[in-house]
């Protein structure tokens, strides 16, 4: 159906860099978004966070600690500190395999560092960390005239956040995400009220869950897939969208190679 298809959000299953390429460089920052713009992936999915003093910035966990050299929790952090730490070294030390030169000293990104690159040259996938910075991501996104240019979703595990946002931005695509004990348990009739669609770890996903969230009107997405025969499988049950943080798999794989 029409509602199963949100406009120009590309054909077939939607590819979704999952924090960028992280399987190639640090999550969150440039260069991985980068990585992620050539391998053709049709979203860069982006976890957001609020300093302190009120910036937007892109990370995953509302600690540093994991993915930078500094220490602190974000919200008690001022951009300017934020600033100062390398988020990329962290990355050539964990994974020697893939590390790089060019990731010592890299950046954490503010949002509008992403948005001011990027451009519509891609699509956004924007997951709220935390109900505090909703309105402060939204009015970012009308600056930046994303929301009329359909070119981002917003997902968060957050139901409440996602229904206030509705409720201004009704055309604005939605998706709820779930984790592996409420997606079985799920009311997904009152998630179609204010959501396009659902985001669901893969590993307890099956065909008839897929079946029964389309017949009530609901996009499924699924995180966070890396191996191809995962993503064969899925894409076989009907799949509408896939988290990887390797969408060159999930590009050859698209183009039968
Ligand atoms: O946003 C989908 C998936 O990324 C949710 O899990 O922890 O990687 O943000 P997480
Ligand atoms: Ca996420």
């Amino acid at each position: 159906s029409e509602a199963l298809e949100p406009k120009n959000f590309g054909s077939g299953v939607l590819n979704i860099a999952h924090r960028g390429a992280s399987g190639y460089a640090p999550e969150h920052t440039m260069i991985a978004y980068q990585i992620a713009g050539e391998m053709e992936a049709d979203f860069l999915e982006i976890d957001v966070h609020m300093t302190s003093d009120d910036v937007l910035v892109a990370m995953h966990d509302e600690d540093v600690a994991r993915t930078t050299d500094g220490e602190g929790f974000i919200q008690e952090m001022k951009h300017a500190e934020i600033d100062k730490l390398d988020a990329g070294s962290w990355f050539n030390q964990a994974y020697p395999d893939q590390a790089d030169k060019r990731y010592e000293q890299v950046r954490v990104p503010k949002l509008t560092d992403i948005f001011d690159h990027f451009g519509t040259s891609t699509k956004y996938y924007i997951e709220i960390k935390n109900a505090a910075s909703a309105d402060l991501l939204l009015q970012t996104l009308e600056d930046y005239q994303l929301i009329e240019k359909n070119a981002v979703i917003i997902q968060s595990f957050d139901s409440a956040v996602l229904q206030k946002i509705y409720e201004q931005y009704p055309s604005l695509p939605l998706i709820q995400l779930l984790g592996k004990n409420k997606m079985l348990f799920a009311n997904y009739k009152k998630i179609r009220k204010y959501a396009v669609g659902v985001g669901l770890p893969y590993q307890k996903l099956n065909q008839r869950l897929i079946r029964h969230l389309h017949r009530n009107g609901l996009l499924v997405h699924t995180y966070t897939v890396n191996d191809e025969a995962d993503m064969k499988r899925l894409i076989e049950w009907g799949i509408d969208g896939i988290f990887t943080d390797y969408p060159d798999r999930l590009y050859d794989i698209k183009e039968n190679r």
